[in-house]
Formats: C-alpha cells, sequence, structure tokens
C-alpha cells in the first residue's frame, strides 16, 4: 500500500474588513468548522487523477496545466505554480469537502490550501506557510483571473475557532483575538445564492479597478494610506468617490471592531457590522436584495446585535453576532421567514 498524505483546511468567516485586503487594509476572518481534504498518493507516471466525493473526475498532465474554468482549476494551478518549487510527478487525489460552494466563506482557498499542503508533503517541497499562502493568491490571480488578495488563504492557513485573526494585509503581521463566546453567539447564514469571483463575472474585478483607479487620481499607492477625513477634502468621480469611501471606512471600523471585541462591547460591535453591510450595499455596492433581507430579518430580533454580509458579495452568506443562547432560535427564525418570502432555502452553517 503506498502512503496516503492527507491535509485538511478550514472555511472562514470574514467578520468584518470587506473588500480591504487588495487596499494594504486589515481583515478579521476566523475559522469555521465546514472543511475541505486531500488524501493524496503517489503513482507512476505524469498525471494528476483527481477523484472528489462530488463524483466530478478528471485527469489531466503535469507541466500541460490549461484552464477550464472550473474548480479543476485551482488544482491545476497549483501543480502548475508548486512545480517551480520542486518535482511533482504522478499522484491521485481524493478531494472531500463540506463546504458549500460561492458561499463567501473562502471554499477555493479551502480547495487551493489542502491541496498543496498535501502535495507539499507528498514531494517534500520547501515551502513555509505563508509562501503556501501567497501561492493560493497566486493560483486565483494569475491562473483563475480572479483579482482576490490574502485574507482567505491566510485566514484558512491561521485562523482558529474561537478566535479572531487581526491581519494586516500590508505587512501580513496578524494578532490573535478571543471572540467573547461566553457573552454572545456568531451566526452565519448561507443565502443559496452563489456568488462568482471568477473573471468571467467580473464585478470583483471591477471593484479592485476602481480602487486601483482612486489611488491614481489621489496619488497614493493603496487607499490604506488615507483616512477619512483626508478622502473628504478631495474630490474623485462620484463612483469612485463611493468605493474609496467604503474601503476607507471599512479600515476604520475594522480597528473600531477590534477594540469593541476585546472590551466585549457587543453593541457597538454589532453598530460596525450594520454599519459595514450598508457601505457594502450602498457605496461598494456588492450586496443583492437577497442578502439584504436577511440581514434585514437578524435586525427585526431583539437578540441580535448586527448583521452583515460577508465575503466578496453578490451572493454568498451574512455573518451575525447575537445574545448568549440566543443564535440558534434567531438563525431558525430568520430561515423560515427568509423561506417564506422569497421561497429559497438558506442553511445555518455555525
Ligand atoms: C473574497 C476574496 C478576498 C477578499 C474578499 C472581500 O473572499 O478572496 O481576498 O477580497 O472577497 O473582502
Amino acid at each position: 500500500m503506498s502512503e496516503v498524505y492527507h491535509e485538511r483546511a478550514h472555511g472562514r468567516v470574514n467578520l468584518i474588513g470587506e473588500h480591504t485586503d487588495y487596499n494594504g487594509g486589515w481583515v478579521l476572518p476566523t475559522a469555521i468548522p465546514q472543511f475541505t481534504e486531500v488524501r493524496l498518493t503517489k503513482e507512476s507516471g505524469n498525471s494528476a487523477h483527481v477523484t472528489s466525493s462530488g463524483n466530478r473526475d478528471f485527469t489531466y498532465t503535469l507541466g500541460l496545466e490549461k484552464k477550464t474554468g472550473t474548480w479543476i482549476d485551482y488544482l491545476q494551478g497549483g501543480t502548475k505554480f508548486l512545480s517551480e518549487k520542486g518535482r511533482i510527478s504522478g499522484f491521485h487525489a481524493n478531494i472531500h469537502s463540506t463546504m458549500p460552494e460561492g458561499s463567501g466563506l473562502s471554499s477555493s482557498a479551502a480547495l487551493e490550501i489542502s491541496f498543496l499542503k498535501a502535495l507539499r508533503k507528498a514531494f517534500q517541497i520547501d515551502l513555509n506557510d505563508v509562501d503556501l499562502a501567497l501561492m493560493g493568491q497566486r493560483i486565483e490571480n494569475e491562473f483563475v483571473g480572479a483579482r482576490v488578495g490574502i485574507m482567505d488563504q491566510m485566514a484558512v492557513r491561521l485562523a482558529k475557532n474561537g478566535e479572531a485573526l487581526f491581519l494586516d494585509t500590508k505587512n501580513l503581521s496578524f494578532e490573535r483575538i478571543t471572540l467573547p463566546l461566553d457573552v454572545m453567539d456568531l451566526i452565519v447564514i448561507n443565502s443559496g445564492l452563489s456568488h462568482q469571483l471568477s473573471a468571467a463575472d467580473g464585478g470583483y474585478n471591477q471593484r479592485r479597478a476602481q480602487c486601483e483607479e482612486a489611488c491614481a487620481l489621489l496619488g497614493i499607492k493603496e487607499l490604506r494610506e488615507i483616512d477619512l477625513t483626508t478622502l473628504k477634502s478631495k474630490t474623485l468621480p462620484p463612483i469612485l468617490a463611493r468605493r474609496a469611501h467604503h474601503v476607507v471606512s471599512e479600515n476604520e471600523r475594522v480597528h473600531a471592531a477590534v477594540k469593541a471585541l476585546k472590551e466585549k462591547d457587543l453593541h457597538t460591535l454589532g453598530k460596525l457590522f450594520v454599519e459595514s453591510h450598508r457601505s457594502m450595499r450602498d457605496d461598494y455596492e456588492v450586496s443583492i436584495p437577497q442578502i439584504d433581507r436577511l440581514v434585514d430579518l437578524c435586525l427585526l430580533d431583539s437578540g441580535c446585535y448586527g448583521a452583515r454580509l460577508t465575503g466578496g458579495g453578490f451572493g454568498g452568506s451574512i455573518v451575525a453576532i447575537t445574545k448568549k443562547d440566543h443564535g440558534k432560535r434567531v438563525s431558525k427564525k430568520v430561515i423560515e421567514q427568509y423561506l417564506k418570502e422569497t421561497g429559497l432555502s438558506a442553511t445555518s452553517l455555525v
């Protein structure tokens, strides 16, 4: 029997700090129980043979990776870039995932990272964890064509249950913040409407391009460099002004959220969630009506401190904080009402 190289990576939910990571800003993700795992065995020859729990099998020749526009590209990008660091030969990889795809909870980063880790182990490739995360981002940027930031890959690699990872995406330094789960519940509800970060969809890449345009006009390298007062004193075309306003205000909200978490000030934290959601909805325009409804349904409950869209947007999931021991009740009530109003089945994930 040949050796099985087994690796797992958990998804993440971002508490606050959305669309800040490709602007050199700050983010605050935590790990969720859902995961992707890879079991890899070496085989003779030069083929990558992939099987998955969804019965989606695929074989490709190493060295001849070609974009397909499907989830296999995350793996093809992995073997293409990792083979620059060491020799990879034939293998069989079985993928099993408990993560809903396109839910805004980093299913693609969990896939890339668990796969890269299994390859690194099997072929003894010398690559540290941060470089592994950067390679995950490179797969998305250069192979898949989604110009994502570094939050997901770093979170999937480093975030832990019960702790938020306060990450500075410019220099990758971070602090672990304990979540006050003795006084609050964290809930995550998947809308059932999956997002698409792919280049074909374009909304995500377009937001990033707009931030770059705003920076060029402001004469700065990254939106991280300015505060709200300075931004307000500048003139930008209206759409770019709104995009920049989201990013700059969101960065300030991340710092305020860290303070609130440390002080167990859940009212302030909840208020920041709500402001963040409105900013994503109105200034950044990455929400959709069904997600707005899920957020509003949460906020109608007096047990809920705050709720917001989490992840890249255009569908996906919401994250909310409630009074201790109210999470299950709030999720259930919100999901039932959402089904009644929209006919859509949302699911509670945390
Ligand atoms: C996606 C990307 C991240 C980040 C978020 C939005 O999850 O992969 O890099 O930009 O969207 O905060």
